[in-house]
């Protein structure tokens, strides 16, 4: 069984990145688990890294637990949501306890319009590598919601052969990091 924790950057009742997230689930090989990250945590307060919140405890348990993780984000002013950053900075701390360290990663993103989070996952990409997380670095999956998804979230016949082709690659590159 490979694990892989995930992190989908936008609460929106109808987001597009969740959608997207659980169809790369759906395309998943079998024996791969996707474990969602609760993203509704404080926000980040170095007063408390002797003393974590339970979700924050819980968040870090998940990635350590994990074989991968998947960082599913928005672009929000041409970057990454700060939903994600906030779930990252907890995950962090305290210093030296970062709970990304070493682990298989892969970055991807949908949006409502044609330029599909590239400039959110390169910042993303650039906060991963510090924190010395393996990055896969192709395919990229830049992920435009208006052809990609279907009318009922869904993901459009169109883009599902691509889909399960990086679902693929993905789980063989957290397999050969394992
Ligand atoms: C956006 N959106 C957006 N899209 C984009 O391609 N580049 C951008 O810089 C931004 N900036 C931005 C800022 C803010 C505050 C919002 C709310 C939205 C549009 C964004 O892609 C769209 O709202 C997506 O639907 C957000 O993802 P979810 O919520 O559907 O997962």
């Amino acid at each position: 069984m490979t694990k892989i924790a995930v992190f989908v950057g936008s609460l929106r009742k109808e987001s597009f990145n969740r959608s997207l997230a659980e169809g790369i689930e759906g395309l998943m090989p079998q024996g791969v688990e996707f474990e969602y990250v609760d993203m509704g945590l404080p926000l980040y307060n170095q007063d408390l890294d002797g003393d974590l919140p339970a979700k924050v405890v819980e968040l870090k348990k998940t990635v350590e637990d994990a074989d991968g993780v998947l960082f599913v984000t928005p672009e929000y002013n041409r970057s990454f949501s700060g939903v994600i950053k906030n779930a990252i900075d907890w995950g962090s701390r305290p210093w030296g306890k970062n709970s990304f360290a070493g682990k298989s990663v892969a970055i991807v993103g949908a949006s409502s319009g044609t330029l599909g989070t590239s400039q959110a996952q390169s910042h993303l990409r650039n906060v991963a590598l510090f924190l010395d997380m393996k990055v896969m670095g192709q395919p990229e999956l830049y992920f435009n919601a208006a052809t990609g998804l279907n009318a009922d979230g869904g993901i459009a016949e169109g883009s599902e052969d691509f889909l399960r082709g990086f679902a693929k690659k993905f789980a063989d590159f957290v397999e050969s990091n394992k």
